[in-house]
C-alpha cells in the first residue's frame, strides 16, 4: 500500500483550476479515489451538479481522465455501459495475449508509408511471424507457403495488412490452416468449412474485403481466378491516412471498383426497396462527388474517409438486403485478369459497359430510374434517356484515366473465345435473371471492343 509521501508524488487527475469552493469535500473525494487507481484506465462520470458546473465550465475541462457528464441521476447506468463497450472492443478488436499471430502483407508499400511500423509497435511484446508476398490477385501457390508457415509456427491468429489481395489470400491461409488438403479444394467448394480468426489493416480501398466473408483466389499455372466464401474479419482497422501513398492508378481501380459493387446490386429489378435504393445511390454519388476531389489533393482527410467508408458500405452486404444482384460483370472480369493479369477495377471499367448495353431491355426501368436519380437524365424519349445515361457511364469511368473499350487494352476474339468455352464448359448462368451464359459473355465482350 501506498504511503502518503508516495501518493502526493502521484499526478493529479482533477487539475486545479476547478471553480469548486476551496475545501469542497466533493473535490477531496475525487481526487483521493484518483490517487488510488494504479495503473487502472478510468473514466469518471457525475450526474448534473456541483462537481460537474465547476469542473467543466465550456470550453474548460478540470479532468485529466475521460469524462462523462449525465444529465440525468443515473450516473451508474452510465459507467456499467462503458464498461460493457469496452469490454466488447476488447473481445472483437483485440487479439488476445495467448496467441500465435501470423502477420501477412502484400509486396512491400506498407514498409515505405510507415503501416509496417505502426503494426510492429503495436503488436510489442506478442508472439508472432511474418508473411511477406501475397501478391495482387492472390495465388493459391503463394498461400500453400503460408499456410506451410503458420503450421510450423503453431499460427492460431492472422492479421492482414494490405489491400483486398492481401486480405483475401489470407481468408483463404485461415481456412487452409484448418484443412487437411489443397487449399484450393476449398476455392473450387465455394465455401470454407473452418477458419482461425482473422484481423485486418486496410490500406487499400476497393473491395469491401474487410467486411464481408468474400475471397478471391487466382490458380496462376491453369490462368483461373474464382470465389469462394471463408469468415468475416474480427475486426479491421481503417486509418484513411494509409491511402495517401496510393498510386492514383490504384485509386482509379478502386473507385471503379466500389462504383461496380454498387450497380451489381442496384441496376437489377426496379421497385424492390426503396431503402436499398437510395443508399445505393448515396454511395454512386459519392464517388462521383470525390473522384476529382481526390485527384485535386490526395492528402485530404475528410475526401480519404468518404472514399474509404463508399468502399467498404459498397460491399458489406448493406445494400443488397431484400434485391436481386446481377455480378455478370464480375465474373467476366475475373476471367480478364486471370487471362491478361489486367487489375480488377479496371476490368469492370470495361465489361459493365458491355453489360448494360447487352441487357438494356431487362434492365430498362433501372437504367431510367439510375439516369435520373444519378446522371439528372429526365428529358426525352426512354430510349434517348438510356443511350445519354450509358454514355455518361462511360465517360465517368474515362474520367478516372481507367480504358472503356477492350480493343485498347490489345484484348481481342481469342480472348472473347476463351471466356465463351469456359462458361460453357461450366455450364455457369450467371446475372439476376440467370442468363448470362458462354453466348450472353460473348455478346457482352463484343459490345466492348
Ligand atoms: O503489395 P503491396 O506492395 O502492398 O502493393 C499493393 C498492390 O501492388 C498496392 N498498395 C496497397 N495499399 C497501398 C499500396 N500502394 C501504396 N500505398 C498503399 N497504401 O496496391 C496494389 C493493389 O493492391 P490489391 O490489394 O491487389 O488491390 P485491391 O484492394 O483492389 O484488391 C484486388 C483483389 O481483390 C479482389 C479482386 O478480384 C482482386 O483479386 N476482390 C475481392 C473482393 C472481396 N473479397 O469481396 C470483391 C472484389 O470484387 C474483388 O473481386
Ligand atoms: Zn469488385
Amino acid at each position: 500500500m501506498a504511503n502518503i509521501k508516495q501518493l502526493s508524488a502521484r499526478p493529479d487527475d482533477l487539475a486545479p483550476g476547478h471553480r469548486l469552493c476551496g475545501g469542497c469535500g466533493a473535490s477531496m473525494a475525487v481526487r483521493q479515489v484518483l490517487m488510488g487507481r494504479n495503473d487502472y484506465d478510468v473514466v469518471c462520470c457525475s450526474a448534473t451538479g456541483c462537481l460537474e458546473v465547476s469542473t467543466s465550465i465550456y470550453p474548460d475541462n478540470a479532468w485529466g481522465v475521460p469524462f462523462i457528464h449525465n444529465a440525468f441521476a443515473n450516473a451508474g447506468a452510465t459507467i456499467s455501459g462503458v464498461e460493457a463497450a469496452y469490454k466488447g472492443l476488447q473481445r472483437a478488436g483485440k487479439i488476445p495475449a495467448d496467441k500465435k499471430i501470423m502477420i501477412t502483407f502484400g509486396g512491400g508499400s506498407v514498409r515505405r508509408n510507415g503501416v509496417y511500423d505502426q503494426v510492429v509497435k503495436a503488436l510489442e511484446g506478442r508472439d508472432w511471424v511474418e508473411f511477406w508476398g501475397i501478391e495482387p490477385n492472390p495465388s493459391v501457390e503463394t498461400v500453400r507457403e503460408a499456410v506451410a508457415l503458420g503450421r510450423e509456427n503453431g499460427s492460431d491468429f492472422l492479421l492482414a495488412v494490405g489491400g483486398g489481395s492481401v486480405i483475401d489470400g489470407t481468408k483463404l491461409i485461415a481456412a487452409g490452416l484448418l484443412y487437411d488438403g489443397d487449399p484450393w479444394d476449398i476455392v473450387l467448394k465455394g465455401q470454407a468449412d473452418k477458419t482461425v480468426p482473422l484481423g485486418t489493416v486496410l490500406t487499400m480501398s476497393a473491395t469491401g474485403s474487410e467486411m464481408n466473408s468474400g475471397s478471391v483466389i487466382s490458380r496462376q499455372e491453369t490462368k483461373e481466378k474464382y470465389a469462394f466464401y471463408g469468415d468475416y474479419p474480427v475486426f479491421s482497422i481503417l486509418d484513411p491516412e494509409t491511402l495517401y501513398s496510393l498510386p492514383q492508378r490504384q485509386i482509379a481501380c478502386g473507385l471503379s471498383d466500389t462504383f461496380v459493387h454498387v450497380l451489381e446490386q442496384y441496376m437489377t429489378t426496379p421497385g424492390q426497396s426503396r431503402l436499398m435504393d437510395r443508399w445505393a445511390e448515396g454511395i454512386l454519388h459519392t464517388v462521383i462527388e470525390i473522384a476529382p476531389k481526390i485527384w485535386e489533393n490526395q492528402h485530404d482527410y475528410a475526401v480519404m474517409s468518404e472514399y474509404m467508408l463508399g468502399a467498404t458500405l459498397a460491399l458489406n452486404d448493406m445494400i443488397r438486403m431484400g434485391v436481386t444482384q446481377d455480378w455478370a460483370t464480375h465474373m467476366i472480369g475475373h476471367e480478364l485478369t486471370a487471362l491478361h493479369g489486367l487489375t480488377h477495377g479496371a476490368t469492370l471499367a470495361i465489361v459493365i459497359n458491355g453489360t448494360l448495353r447487352v441487357l438494356r431491355e431487362q434492365k430498362r426501368g433501372k437504367l431510367l430510374q439510375y439516369g435520373e436519380r444519378i446522371w439528372g437524365i429526365a428529358d426525352g424519349s426512354e430510349e434517348e434517356r438510356i443511350d445519354r445515361t450509358l454514355e455518361a457511364t462511360k465517360k465517368f469511368f474515362r474520367s478516372l484515366g481507367l480504358s472503356t473499350r477492350l480493343s485498347e487494352e490489345g484484348i481481342g476474339e481469342t480472348t472473347i473465345a476463351e471466356i465463351e468455352r469456359r462458361f460453357n464448359a461450366s455450364g455457369v448462368k450467371y446475372g439476376e435473371a440467370q442468363n448470362v451464359d458462354g453466348a450472353a459473355a460473348r455478346r457482352i465482350l463484343e459490345a466492348c471492343m
